[in-house]
């Protein structure tokens, strides 16, 4: 009887964890557009609205997410952002090229992830849920080919913003962003300021760019005036727990922050208290690390984020 009993428990057990398993293989292909409004900026500015892509992990023969990604295009953004990771394998150029390729045709500007250097070496699945999964390998790391993926973009008009300061005007508002190369991996070094110099009486929104949201680079960004700060990285945790949310972030950010619109250092959306906390939006991207390729209770997504004036 007692035997009999237990069987039946690792039987419900067994079927129990394939079946979510099974969701959580297909959840990683759910992608979903998320809208999102920010009011910050300045009073009298028009509108803008910025696609913002993060953490395509792309790998050779995924096309359900090459087209969902080049569909996103017919939202005609004034701009759009890559906070970098597109890489999940060092032959998925081809592939990345074409997702991104309708893109291309709207103004840019990208940071790049660990995962556009280094190619993914197997790490067991059970590390992504350490709160810092860097790992040291003895095998020799696989260089991808970055500056080809680069030049593939800066040709087309986007800019890179890895560690350097540049301007674009958006709807007549002038947008001076400040960029980091990737925390993760120690290539952020803060470009030296100040901006550039905006025409006299014209409208700016200052926007920090970032891969990994390491407390540092925010804390970097918020000094320097930044109003809106934008990142990746985090997956959103990849595997939530529905009420309880993110179980890391892969960096050294606070779970309650790894995905959706927040302040830093304090408070926003929108607020009491912390007067001056710049706006952050942590993108919970569009892919998986090649290795954990599931995804719970955190759809994979990109964001069109429409800018308003503040108040
Ligand atoms: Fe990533």
């Amino acid at each position: 009887m007692a035997k009999s009993i237990l069987l039946n428990t690792v039987a419900v057990g067994t079927a129990t964890a394939a079946a979510g398993l099974g969701y959580a293989l297909l959840e990683a292909q759910a992608y979903v557009l998320r809208r999102v409004t920010v009011p910050v900026l300045p009073s009298g500015a028009q509108p803008i609205r910025i696609l913002h892509i993060s953490d395509l992990h792309m790998i050779p023969g995924q096309a359900k997410k090459v087209e969902w990604v080049r569909e996103l295009a017919s939202l005609n953004p004034d701009f759009v952002i890559n906070t970098g990771d597109n890489f999940a394998d060092v032959d998925a150029l081809p592939v990345i090229t074409k997702a991104l390729e309708p893109l291309l045709d709207i103004p840019g500007a990208f940071v790049m992830g660990s995962n556009d250097y280094y190619g993914p070496r197997f790490k067991s699945p059970a590390r992504y849920l350490l709160p810092d999964s860097r790992i040291k390998h003895k095998s020799e790391p696989v260089h991808l080919p970055t500056a080809a993926f680069a030049r593939h973009m800066t040709e087309r008009g986007w800019l890179d913003l890895s560690n350097t300061r540049a301007q674009v005007t958006l709807a007549g508002t002038v947008i001076s962003f400040a960029g980091l190369d990737d925390p993760h991996i120690d290539l952020d070094v803060y470009p030296a300021g100040p901006d550039a110099q905006v025409p006299e009486g014209a409208l700016e929104l200052k926007v920090g760019v970032v891969h990994a949201p390491y407390t540092r680079a925010l804390d970097q960004f918020h000094q320097d005036d930044r109003a809106l700060i934008i990142a990746g990285h985090t997956h959103g945790g990849q595997l939530c727990l529905p009420g309880y949310g993110a179980l890391v972030t892969n960096c050294d950010l606070d779970r309650k922050r790894a995905k959706g619109l927040h302040g830093w250092p304090g408070a926003r959306p929108d607020q009491v208290g912390g007067e001056d906390s710049s706006w952050l939006y942590v993108s919970a991207g569009l892919g998986t690390a090649k290795y954990t390729p599931v995804r719970f209770a955190c759809r994979p997504e990109a964001t069109l984020m429409t800018l308003v004036p503040k108040g």
